[in-house]
């Protein structure tokens, strides 16, 4: 069995993910942390009978137990302290919170390669989501002009999600993004045209009524394509693929960024 400990283990998706983890023949939960809910039985917690684990208020708190992997969906402000802690307690890590910036990647990078240990981040853990970054990948390889939409929820806390950031970062490898006016040139608030991200344009819309999705935008003269994965209301999409990096991270050195480089580059 896998022991793994989850940050974030009464949030949204911390609750679908412990929901799995104790139903799972592979995975056994050793430790859940969360601030709120410190001190009681997680099962009881998110709604379910008691399973023996008590919620701790922090990660360090929460590996005294033993640990294989921990899983972090907690909150951007304090991701990395988590994953930092994690490794300097000899556990592997996988990172589904957002808002890590490409400074943070490159210090939990030297820190993972430091202790020999693997982690696992990706801005989005949906395998359906993974295939739509792969094909806007490939387009790229063809198409020279970009952009990119990033719809949430209103009361999403980071801007652009993890997810549009990654896919950002990703395409920049392919190809760089040929803007026709670049936007120093252009009349009117620089703002307009979103945030650019290793080049490529960043529209974030925060809507009442809106859940996780993002498009890909590519344009030819005369012809376009999008490249579009929408999420629905639930975190199940993000279970499966959080799952299986918690199972490839033990046989990992360093830092691995993206679902789909799991899935599609082995
Ligand atoms: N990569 C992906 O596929 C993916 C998918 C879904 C979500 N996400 C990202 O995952 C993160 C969590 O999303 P969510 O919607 O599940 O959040 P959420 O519902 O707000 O849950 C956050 C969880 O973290 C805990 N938490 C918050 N601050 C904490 C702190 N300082 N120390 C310890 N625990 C803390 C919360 O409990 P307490 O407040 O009681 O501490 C709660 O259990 C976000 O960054 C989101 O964008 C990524």
């Amino acid at each position: 069995m896998i022991r793994v400990c989850i940050a974030g283990a009464t949030g949204w998706t911390g609750k679908a993910l412990v929901a799995a983890v104790l139903k799972s023949q592979t995975f056994e939960l050793s430790g859940a942390v969360a601030r709120q809910s410190a001190g009681r039985d997680i099962g009881e917690a998110i709604g379910f009978s008691r399973c023996g684990v008590i919620v701790s208020g922090s990660v360090r708190e929460a590996l005294a137990a033993p640990t294989d992997v921990l899983i972090d969906y907690s909150h951007p402000t304090v991701v990395k302290e988590h994953v930092l802690t994690s490794l300097k307690l000899g556990v592997p890590a996988v990172i589904g919170t957002s808002g890590l910036k490409p400074e943070d990647f490159e210090e939990i990078r030297l820190e993972a390669e430091s202790w020999n240990l693997g982690v696992i981040a990706a801005g989005n853990f949906s395998i359906t989501a993974a295939l739509a970054k792969h094909c806007a990948l490939l387009a790229a390889k063809y198409l020279p002009h970009r952009e990119i939409l990033d719809y949430a929820q209103a009361d999403k806390p980071d801007v652009p999600s993890g997810t549009t950031r990654e896919l950002a970062e990703s395409l920049a490898r392919v190809r760089a993004n040929e803007m026709v006016k670049p936007i120093a040139d252009l009349i009117g608030p620089k703002e307009a045209r979103g945030v650019c991200v290793e080049g490529t344009p960043i529209h974030s819309l925060r809507l009442p009524g809106y859940t996780l999705a993002f498009e890909t935008a590519f344009g030819l003269p005369d012809e376009r394509l999008t490249i579009r994965h929408d999420a629905g209301t639930s975190a199940e999409p993000y279970v499966a693929g959080t799952l299986l990096a918690a199972e490839r991270v033990r046989n990992l050195k360093g830092l691995v960024r993206g679902l789909d480089t799991l899935l599609f580059k082995e």
